[in-house]
């Protein structure tokens, strides 16, 4: 993670939006080109998608006051909802009174899943057997993954899924800084045939799973009460009130899906600013929170001492090189923003936010409501200085 000035910039949504991008340039050091905006060309659409007609337009924002394990950071946000920037902008200056987020992600572990159908009887026990031979092969098959330091790690065997003549085998490959699609897909067909052979039985599908349960990333932070007070409402009732929407996710699918949309509009719109396969993300995220029975939230908020304690912990495959990380103008220059020099580094920032823009809701609603909480940092955006 590059080291940068303050990320507590007072009064930034006031200024006017070029002089806005010149102090982020000035920022993060980087030449901005007169702008962030970078539209995409003919050649760039033609490269990422077929039949490109066009691109469509979101805005993108930076959230000020992030501090994550020490470093300062200034989030870059794509999203078209109002309020969100600002909302986790001001979550984070909360959090910073309390030293920032502390946050950690997994090895970049992504998981490809070979299934067998009609397998023979013993065809787990060769498959496991045949480990080394397989991780071989798909080494063979990637070698440029291999070359820089990663590649397959193990082999697992899921035997009887829904069926007892089907079995799942897991190559599990560590795809260094890359969210690693394309390689451990390449790898689970060229692995297949001999798995196939080995259990007697023939090969199914061949795809990455999105349930990234090996690729998990964390954030906490302890959030002084005072810190929290927000207009006529005392810090003590803000945390109680958060800690008890907390519960009621806990309590009920119903809030809790709602509660981890909240917690998403952080990390999606990191994730489109920067290039990365959102939707990947959310499927791993909504069948990790329903993982043993029941849909839970992502993030708990609890009471302990002179504080609000948060944490968050989810699956985080994302990558800051390949697919649209490094096609992508824009998602280059928002990943020069964030100066993360690694995936598990943009998993940091993740969680973070996720967790910023679930304190920032939670706080509303339990206190003035949403619409008025969004309405209040929607004119103290052009007004005053709620964000700063
Ligand atoms: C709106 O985009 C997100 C919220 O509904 C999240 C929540 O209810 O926790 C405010």
């Amino acid at each position: 993670m590059r080291k940068r000035p303050s990320s507590r910039i007072p009064g930034l949504h006031r200024r006017p939006p070029g002089e806005r991008c010149e102090i982020v340039a000035r920022w993060a050091g980087v030449d901005a080109g007169g702008g962030w905006s970078v539209p995409l060309d003919e050649g760039a659409r033609e490269s990422l998608i077929e039949n490109a007609i066009g691109s469509v337009d979101v805005p993108m924002g930076v959230a000020t006051n992030f501090l994550v394990n020490g470093y300062d950071l200034l989030v870059p946000m794509a999203i078209e909802e109002p309020s969100v920037v600002a909302a986790a902008s001001n979550a984070a200056r909360m959090v910073r009174a309390g030293g920032g987020f502390r946050a950690e992600a997994d090895p970049s572990l992504t998981v490809a899943q070979v299934e067998i159908l009609d397998a023979k009887e013993g065809a787990a026990a060769a498959i496991q057997g045949a480990a080394e031979e397989i991780r071989d092969l798909a080494s063979r098959a990637q070698p440029e993954i291999v070359s820089l330091g990663g590649g397959p790690v193990d082999v697992r065997v899921r035997s009887g899924v829904g069926d007892p003549r089907r079995l799942v085998v897991h190559l599990a490959v560590d795809c260094l800084d890359a969210m690693g699609a394309n390689t451990v897909n390449s790898m689970a067909e060229a692995v297949s045939d001999r798995i196939a052979e080995l259990s007697g039985g023939r090969a199914g599908l061949r795809i990455l799973t999105n349930l990234a349960d090996r690729r998990l990333a964390r954030a906490s932070c302890s959030v002084p009460i005072e810190a929290l007070a927000r207009g006529d409402r005392k810090g003590e009732e803000v945390a109680a009130g958060v800690e008890a929407a907390s519960r009621f996710a806990q309590a009920d699918p119903y809030r809790a899906a709602t509660h981890n949309k909240g917690i998403h509009n952080g990390v999606d719109a990191l994730l489109l600013a920067t290039g990365n396969d959102w939707r990947a993300v959310e499927a791993g995220a909504h069948a990790w929170a329903s993982l043993g029975g029941g849909y839970r939230p992502l993030s708990d908020w609890r009471l302990a001492g002179g504080s609000l304690e948060g944490s968050i912990e989810m699956p985080m495959a994302v990558g800051i090189v390949g697919g649209a990380s490094r096609a992508h103008p824009a998602a280059r220059r928002a990943i020069e923003i964030l100066g993360v020099e690694s995936a598990a580094e943009l998993a940091w920032v993740a969680v973070s936010v996720g967790l910023a823009s679930n304190l920032a809701a939670l706080a509303a609603l339990s206190a003035e409501g949403i619409q008025q909480g969004h309405m209040r940092l929607h004119r103290r955006r052009t007004r005053g200085s709620e964000q700063g």
